[in-house]
């Protein structure tokens, strides 16, 4: 079980939003946000709810890791720094109300949709856009959507298109590294403003973590992610750990 540390207690400013496993609240910086990361767990648009212990640690260590490699490789994102166990300070964005999906191998909700066995591959990558909205089930929109409802222009778009193909093959390799199969996931990206207001670049936002990707042994097919949870699986909070201890995450 992770141990707890208390050490750093940040003064922070106010709470901003609570989200379904996220607590964000305004940074000591202008223009600095931190999130909380907690252990409560929902699926199926907070139908389930429940608690992986630990989780909130995990994934808090696993997006400061990911983000940084990223980093690394020239994609820009909101990550400034790691704060403590549960806590990391990130950049304020506007966020682009879009759930970037990547589908290397069918599963989930399109293997369902589609009525294709989860496991299938896929002869290149999909990138599909659910529009962000909790209220409506976060429903999946076409490219001609996100452009006519002018939820991101058309040069956002490609951009979003070349940072998430780029991100995709990347993170195929670190996971394939440590005998993991990145099956699918979620990004959602933000608009980061100039002093001017007007002027303003697109980054990398949220987490990445096993809430929001699948993430399968590559021998066994096991399942190291929210399925486990949200499928009654049971064994969640050890496949977390299982993730973290592959990726060299000291916890
Ligand atoms: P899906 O197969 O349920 O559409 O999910 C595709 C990927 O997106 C999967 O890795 C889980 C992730 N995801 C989220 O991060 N948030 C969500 O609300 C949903 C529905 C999926
Ligand atoms: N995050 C979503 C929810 O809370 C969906 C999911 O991950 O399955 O319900």
């Amino acid at each position: 079980m992770p141990s707890e540390t208390q050490q750093d207690e940040i003064p922070k400013g106010e709470k901003l939003y609570e989200g379904k496993a996220k607590v964000l609240f305004q940074g000591e910086e202008e223009g600095t946000i931190i999130q909380y990361f907690k252990d409560d767990a929902t699926a199926f648009n907070a139908l389930k709810k429940g608690t992986i212990t630990g989780k909130g640690i995990i994934n808090n260590k696993m997006t400061e890791l990911i983000m940084i490699n990223l980093e690394r490789i020239g994609i820009p994102t909101h990550f400034i720094k790691r704060l403590n166990d549960r806590e990391q300070l990130v950049q304020h964005v506007e966020i682009v109300p879009l759930e970037v999906i990547v589908r290397n191998v069918i599963a989930g909700s399109m293997a369902k949709r589609l009525g294709i066995e989860e496991g299938t591959p896929l002869a290149r990558p999909i990138i599909e856009f659910s529009l962000k909205d909790d209220d409506l089930g976060d429903p999946l929109i076409a490219e001609e959507h996100v452009l006519s409802l002018e939820l991101a222009t058309d040069e956002e778009l490609s951009e979003i298109f070349d940072m998430t193909h780029q991100i995709n093959d990347f993170l195929r390799g670190l996971f394939a590294g440590i005998g993991i199969k990145l099956i699918d996931f979620k990004l959602e990206y933000g608009r980061i403003y100039d002093e001017d207001g007007i002027g303003y670049r697109l980054i990398l936002a949220d987490e990445f973590s096993p809430d929001n990707c699948r993430l399968w042994d590559i021998e066994t097919n096991k399942k190291l992610d929210k399925d486990r949870f949200r499928h009654d699986l049971g064994g969640e909070v050890e496949a977390y750990q299982e993730v973290a201890h592959r990726l060299g995450i000291t916890l």
